[in-house]
C-alpha cells in the first residue's frame, strides 16, 4: 500500500494509538480539528507515520509539532507531508514553522533548508 497524506477530521482507535507514539505530549482526545486547527498525517497501511499541527489565519498559515516517527525518518515522509499540506491549502501565501519543542534544531533546520524554508526567529519561514 502506498504511503498517502491526510487530513484528520476525526480520530479511530488505530488512530490514537498511533497519535499517542508520534506524539506522547499530547493526548490525543484532546486535540483540536476544524477549519482553523488542521491536523495532517502521513499513512501507510492504515497506521500513522508522521504528523503535523496547522493553525490556519486567513492566507497565512503556522506550522508546529511536526514529527515523523524515528524509523521511519530520511525515506522522504516528511517532505511529502509538508509538499502535500501545502499543495491542499492553495490559498495559503504565508507559510511559517515554528521550532517550540524541537527535539534536534540543526537536523529540522536540515530539513527545513530542504523544504524551502528560511530560519527566522522562532522558526522558518517559506520562500516563494
Ligand atoms: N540531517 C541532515 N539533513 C536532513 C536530515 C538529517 N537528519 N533529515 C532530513 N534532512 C533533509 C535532507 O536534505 C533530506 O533530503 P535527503 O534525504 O534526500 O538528503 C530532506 O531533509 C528531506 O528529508 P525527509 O526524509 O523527508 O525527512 P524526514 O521524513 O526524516 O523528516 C524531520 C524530517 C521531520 C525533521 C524528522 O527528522 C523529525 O521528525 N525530527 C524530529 C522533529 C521534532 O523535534 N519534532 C518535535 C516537535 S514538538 C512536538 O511534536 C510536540
Ligand atoms: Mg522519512
Amino acid at each position: 500500500m502506498k504511503l498517502t497524506i491526510v487530513r484528520l477530521r476525526r480520530l479511530s482507535e488505530q488512530d490514537i494509538l498511533d497519535l499517542t507514539k508520534i506524539w506522547p505530549e499530547y493526548s490525543p482526545k484532546t486535540l483540536t480539528m476544524d477549519d482553523a486547527h488542521r491536523i495532517y498525517a502521513a499513512k501507510f497501511n492504515n497506521r500513522l507515520l508522521a504528523a503535523v499541527k496547522m493553525t490556519l489565519r486567513g492566507a497565512q498559515a503556522e506550522l508546529d509539532s511536526l514529527r515523523v516517527r524515528e524509523a521511519t525518518r530520511r525515506r522522504g515522509v516528511g517532505r511529502y507531508l509538508l509538499e502535500e499540506l501545502i499543495r491542499d491549502n492553495p490559498g495559503v501565501n504565508d507559510w511559517r514553522m515554528v521550532d517550540t519543542g524541537v527535539e534536534d534544531r540543526s537536523v529540522m533546520a536540515a530539513f527545513m533548508q530542504a523544504s524551502g524554508f528560511r530560519a527566522q526567529t522562532g522558526g522558518w519561514q517559506k520562500q516563494d
